[in-house]
């Protein structure tokens, strides 16, 4: 186990007590809407932005958050919360124990801290910048893949007017690979990567609060992870793709040709 910074203390800490608002919530009678055509928002995304917010800021009350519920707080800071709530609303919805509270902090366009936690099966994945990965306190690695044909890749569909877009790349990169999964969660598929439950991950499209904690976390796990060019991932910009460094290669050929 590492020696935890103040931030990753206090991530976890918030992480936790979304969590409890979760497990309250999880599989009652919800009370939901749509909020952009497609996307759900439940008053449990809403009442976990508002506790994590207020128990980080309570703590770092100069900086900046970028929440999916609650927007960019804009502070001058060059430290940057990403925190989504509930990632895999849709499967809270549902009562489908896939989701998961994502919280990353961010200075200067680097990832210093990620923590992904699905807290209905107590899974906790956390990552410090240059200091390895976890899961439950056990450090966590990338499965060693090399086989392209032997791969099993985490796809998103992203949202619906965006899915035309991208179907190219999903169709050469399943053409080639074992199989597809989507679980309905960018963040826990970057962990599920990190820990060897899945290959490589495509997420066409996707906002920095679902997945900047896990890219976080699957890089530590000796991931590489970059945009659908093979360039770096920015934070707020754009598709993640991440695999073990020799998928990541043969994947990226793949993707590019559809370009
Ligand atoms: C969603 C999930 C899903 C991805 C969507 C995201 P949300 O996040 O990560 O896997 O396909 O694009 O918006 O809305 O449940 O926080």
């Amino acid at each position: 186990m590492i020696k935890k910074s103040e931030e990753l203390k206090i991530a976890i800490k918030a992480a936790e007590e979304a969590g409890k608002i979760i497990r309250n919530h999880f599989n009652k009678k919800i009370s939901k809407r749509l909020k952009s055509g497609t996307d759900y928002v439940t008053n449990a995304d809403i009442e976990c932005e508002k506790k994590i917010i207020s128990i980080i800021k309570k703590k770092f009350p100069e900086h900046n958050f970028i929440g999916e519920e609650s927007g960019n707080h804009n502070t001058k800071s060059n430290f940057a919360w990403h925190i989504d709530p509930i990632d895999g609303t849709t499967n809270f919805v549902y009562g489908h124990y896939e989701l998961a509270v994502s919280i990353a902090l961010e200075k200067d366009n680097e990832i210093i801290a990620g923590v992904v936690y699905n807290p209905i099966i107590n899974e906790m994945f956390y990552a410090e910048k240059n200091k390895g990965a976890y899961l439950n306190n056990k450090k966590i690695k990338v499965r060693n893949e090399k086989k392209v044909r032997l791969a099993t890749v985490s796809v998103s569909a992203g949202r619906r007017n965006l899915l035309a877009k991208r179907l190219p790349f999903v169709f050469a990169v399943e053409k080639e690979i074992h199989n597809i999964r989507n679980f309905g969660s960018a963040a826990l598929h970057l962990c599920y990567a990190a820990c060897g439950r899945i290959d490589a991950v495509l997420e066409p499209l996707i906002n920095s609060w679902d997945v900047a904690a896990g890219i976080l976390i699957a890089e530590e796990a000796g991931a590489k992870v970059t945009n659908f060019e093979g360039g770096k991932w920015l934070p707020m910009k754009g598709d993640v793709f991440a695999a073990n460094k020799n998928l990541h290669k043969k994947i990226l050929r793949i993707i590019k040709k559809c370009q």
